[in-house]
């Protein structure tokens, strides 16, 4: 194998990353050794633009993530569920953040119904979103903007979505403090804006689904 094959200067840049976090806090991998204890469990899109721990600040140990194409969580995703319940139930996070992003390439092939070969399979439940919220979607001019409001709504069924999975029915059955929140992140500006699905409790979702669905998003106020 050639030198360029072997991705030297990724391994460089580990190299500066781990001295540099060493000057900072000579103890800081020492201590990460002993246990992970995140209070976050991240949801995200794959989309190499969005990276989880940069845009929040948070550093190793602090964020527990599950990344895929336009952030879906669905009910037979062995991956995703066992993230979600390993995270509510051995790590005991108090807070799920889904986030979805303006953009969303996945977002915008589900809007399009286009075909990119195995991906379709995996974005068909973002065709079910569009779907379920037609009538609003179809009253939007623009293409660009139908494409923003799509990228809320499937956060907002993500949301639900989480909300009703067993791994989170059963922890708040047991009065397991933990709660579910809706963002949506924008490339051009590198800010997040709240969907307004934060989410506490098996009792509140519904209303909280209902109105995140009909309110005006951030980008059509
Ligand atoms: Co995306």
């Amino acid at each position: 194998m050639g030198e360029l094959n072997q991705l030297k200067q990724l391994m460089e840049n580990n190299q500066a990353w781990a001295a540099r976090m060493l000057a900072r806090d000579s103890e800081f991998f020492k201590r990460l050794l002993g246990q992970q204890r995140p209070e976050y469990l991240w949801i995200g899109c794959s989309d190499s633009r969005v990276p989880a721990n940069e845009i929040v600040g948070l550093r190793p140990g602090e964020l527990f993530v599950h990344r895929n194409v336009a952030n879906a969580v669905i009910h037979a995703d062995l991956n995703c569920l066992s993230v979600l319940q390993f995270s509510v139930e051995v790590l005991r996070v108090k807070h799920i953040i889904v986030c979805g992003h303006y953009g969303c390439g996945g977002v915008l092939a589900a809007l399009r119904g286009d075909r990119l070969g195995l991906v379709d399979e995996w974005l068909r439940s973002v065709v079910y979103v569009r779907e379920k919220n037609e009538a609003q979607i179809e009253q939007i001019a623009s293409e660009t903007d139908r494409h923003d409001r799509l990228c809320e709504l499937n956060v907002i069924e993500q949301v639900a979505n989480v909300c009703r999975t067993t791994v989170m029915q059963d922890a708040w059955a047991r009065s397991q403090e933990i709660t579910v929140h809706g963002w949506i992140y924008g490339l051009e500006n590198g800010l997040l804006h709240d969907l307004g699905m934060c989410v506490s409790s098996e009792a509140e979702l519904n209303e909280l689904y209902r109105a995140a669905r009909a309110r005006k998003g951030p980008r059509r106020e």
